[in-house]
Parts: C-alpha cells; sequence; structure tokens
C-alpha cells in the first residue's frame, strides 16, 4: 500500500503529471515540495502548474468531483486527445505587431473569446467560490456563466462581477420551478440563459466515486444528512419546495425551450448540443446561441470530442447565430484550434478551478492570463491579427 501511496507520489511530482490518464491524476497526490510546486499564482507558467497546487490544496473527494468523467472516461479523454490531431498552420511576413482579442458577443466587448464555463459549487474548491471567479472574470473582462448549482446566490455574485453575467440553468425535474429561477436570475441582471441539456437522466461519476472512498472525511459533517449535492441547501432553490425534485428532467424538450423563449428577455442559449440536427433546432426554436459541450466528459460516454463535433453544428447553424464551445481546452493553443473550426467563442472549465483552488481570485487571473498569452502567440503564429482573421486555414489534421 506504502509502495503504491508513493508510486502515485512520484508520478503526481514528475513532469510526466500531465500526459497521464485523468483518473490517474485524480488519485495521485502531489507531495506539496517546494520545488514541485508554484508560490504565488504569478509563477505558474500553465495551467497546469496550477492544476497541482489546486491538487495539493482540494480534499480528495472534491477532487475527484472536479477531475471526474463518467464511466471509463472515454469521452474526457477524447475531448483532449482531439486538440492534438490539429496543429498550426503558420503564416509569415503578417504584421502582427497589434493583435486584437476582442470578442463582442450580444452587444458587449470582451477582451478575448476564452470563457468561464458554469461550475457548480466552487466553494467545495476554495472558500470564496463564484464569488472569487466573478471578481477574476471581472478584471480581466472575461465572460461568466454561473451555475445553477452555485454555492452563491446569483445576486451576489452579479454584484460581484458587476455584470452582465450569463446563468445557466438546471431546470430540474418541475419546469415551473425553473421559470421562477429564471425570472431570479434575469431579476439579478443576468442577460442569457444557457440550459444545459445534456444531463437528461443521471450519470456514472466512477473516478468520484473512488475519490470519496479514499477521504477520510464525513460528508454529512459538512453536507448535513441529505448530503452533497441535495437541492434544498442550494442557495437557487431558497424558498423552493424541493421535495421530490430531481436536478433535471428527464421529460424536458424543444417545447420547454419554445416556452422560455416566450418567457424571458434573456438571450436563450442551449448547453450541451453536439449534432448538427440539434443545432439546426436550435436555430429553429429561435435560440439565440449554441454550446456545443458533452459537459466536460461528465454526460455521454465514449461520445466524440467537442472539437469532432464542433464542424457538423457550425455547418448547421451557417453563421445564424453564435456556436460557443468547452470541453478540453487547456492551452491557448487548443482554443485556436477551436475558432478555426469556427468557434464564436471557447470555455474553459477545470483549468480556472485549478487556479481558485490553487489561489483563490489570482489564480483564475492567471489562468486567464495564460491562456489569453498563449492564444495571442498562436494568433501571431498564423498570422491572424483579429478573431475574424482566424480561418479554417490556419489548422491542419494531422496526416
Ligand atoms: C466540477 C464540474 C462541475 C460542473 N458543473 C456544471 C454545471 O453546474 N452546469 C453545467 O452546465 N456544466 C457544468 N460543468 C461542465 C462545464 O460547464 C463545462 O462544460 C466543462 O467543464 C468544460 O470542460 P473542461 O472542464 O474540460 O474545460 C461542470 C464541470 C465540472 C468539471
Amino acid at each position: 500500500m506504502e509502495d503504491r501511496r508513493a508510486f502515485l507520489r512520484f508520478l503526481a511530482a514528475s513532469p510526466l503529471y500531465a500526459g497521464l490518464p485523468l483518473a490517474a491524476r485524480a488519485l495521485a497526490q502531489p507531495t506539496g515540495g517546494p520545488d514541485e510546486l508554484v508560490a504565488k499564482a504569478s509563477d505558474a507558467l500553465d495551467v497546469f502548474d496550477l492544476e497541482k497546487v489546486a491538487h495539493r490544496n482540494i480534499p480528495v473527494a472534491h477532487w475527484g468531483y472536479l477531475m471526474t468523467g463518467v464511466d471509463g472516461e472515454e469521452t474526457l479523454n477524447a475531448n483532449h486527445a482531439a486538440y492534438a490531431r490539429y496543429q498550426l498552420r503558420t503564416r509569415r511576413l503578417v504584421d502582427v505587431s497589434k493583435v486584437d482579442m476582442g470578442l463582442e458577443l450580444f452587444g458587449i466587448r470582451y477582451a478575448s473569446p476564452i470563457f468561464l464555463c458554469p461550475l457548480g459549487s466552487q466553494k467545495a474548491f476554495q472558500a470564496e467560490g463564484e464569488l472569487a471567479s466573478a471578481r477574476a472574470a471581472k478584471s480581466r473582462n472575461a465572460l461568466q456563466i454561473l451555475s445553477s448549482a452555485t454555492s452563491t446566490g446569483v445576486e451576489d455574485v452579479v454584484a460581484a462581477h458587476g455584470g452582465p453575467l450569463w446563468y445557466q440553468l438546471y431546470t430540474s425535474s418541475n419546469l415551473d420551478v425553473a421559470l421562477k429561477i429564471v425570472a431570479r436570475a434575469e431579476r439579478a441582471g443576468c442577460t442569457a440563459v444557457a440550459v444545459t441539456v445534456d444531463l437528461p437522466a443521471g450519470r456514472n461519476t466512477e473516478t468520484l466515486s473512488r475519490a470519496i472512498r479514499a477521504d477520510t472525511r464525513q460528508c454529512a459533517a459538512c453536507h448535513g444528512a441529505a448530503g452533497p449535492g441535495a437541492l434544498a441547501a442550494r442557495p437557487m432553490y431558497q424558498g423552493i419546495d424541493t421535495t421530490g425534485l430531481l436536478n433535471t428532467s428527464s421529460s424536458m424538450t424543444w417545447d420547454f425551450i419554445r416556452r422560455l423563449r416566450d418567457f424571458t428577455r434573456m438571450k436563450v442559449l442551449v448547453k450541451g448540443l453536439e449534432s448538427g440536427e440539434d443545432a439546426a433546432l436550435a436555430v429553429k426554436y429561435g435560440c439565440d446561441g449554441v454550446m456545443v459541450s458533452n459537459h466536460g466528459g461528465r454526460a455521454t460516454e465514449t461520445g466524440r470530442a467537442t472539437l469532432e463535433s464542433l464542424p457538423e453544428v457550425v455547418a448547421a447553424v451557417h453563421g445564424r447565430i453564435p456556436v460557443l464551445v468547452d470541453g478540453g481546452v487547456r492551452r491557448g493553443t487548443d482554443a485556436l484550434k477551436a475558432l478555426a473550426l469556427g468557434a464564436t467563442a471557447v470555455g474553459i472549465g477545470r483549468p480556472y478551478i485549478w487556479g481558485l483552488g490553487a489561489f483563490g481570485q489570482p489564480g483564475v487571473e492567471r489562468t486567464l492570463d495564460v491562456l489569453n498569452s498563449e492564444l495571442r502567440l498562436a494568433m501571431v503564429g498564423v498570422g491572424a491579427r483579429s478573431l475574424k482573421e482566424i480561418t479554417p486555414a490556419a489548422v491542419i489534421r494531422r496526416a
């Protein structure tokens, strides 16, 4: 047993760490030695430096929740592997002395196309949770999407961010309740709602279950008898009778999207589409945008990488609405590849939580800074001075 622990410690400290299968990374504990871990956010050279510190800081069960995929984590791994299948196609002797990474989306200008995906329960990773993420998003002028499973109420997060913020909606099993929550998000100042549609009926988060077994603490001590994830304990369900309520709806169809469209003045997006057919339906049902996502490999197992799904969605949408994508983005070059294949904006999930878990707000800021500066260099490499100049010609699929 001690041998196995020593081996896991060795793995976590080794440069091989970044290349480990994700499930192994979830369980390998970094040693925390000063030679291996950066001491402050600004020392992080890439997001993996932040990952290691976050791994040391975050309790194992919560780390398992962050890192888990489903079943054997093939979709999770596919998200990453897909980026390696593309290479950049450089262009030279272009004046790249000025590179503008700015993105305008629904009338708002952001510093870069890299945005913060909705991730639930951020206080499980750092005491300030979503508030620290919001302050970082504000300071870097990045789009942030707040999860329905937020550990801080939407009003406080909007106040920390200064707005505008987008709200991610898990409808719960009662669609009338969902509309109440949508109204609350709109009142708080959110300008868009992204309905997550990729988790209609549960999932098997194996790595999380293994990590819970490895955690010696009692969940009930913090989460109460109802355990982690209970709706009643969630700030967005305050004042709502959660008896018998499930987190998501397995009977939701496009009719709800139509209803939501009529109900709210916020922009409506659907998060979790991966096919051209569904993207065409999103346009038909009046969505303002689609998000190509497989929930960071946490929904359907042995699915495609989002980068592989992106082109058919882009083709079906045909420029009528923005196409956002997330899943597996760990480098600015990854973001460039997604933009080249037609994404309007590129989301990150786990990487900014690594920043959060490592150093709080400065860690999230460092995540954005690192990825943005990598993206800038990638743009220079392909001779693109603005997002518009990133075309499919900027990438080539490996032979
Ligand atoms: C710990 C964790 C919690 C998440 N919570 C939510 C959520 O509440 N709502 C949602 O729509 N997606 C959620 N996601 C999915 C992310 O929004 C995003 O699609 C995914 O993390 C992107 O992949 P990446 O982590 O590889 O960057 C979560 C992902 C993780 C890792």
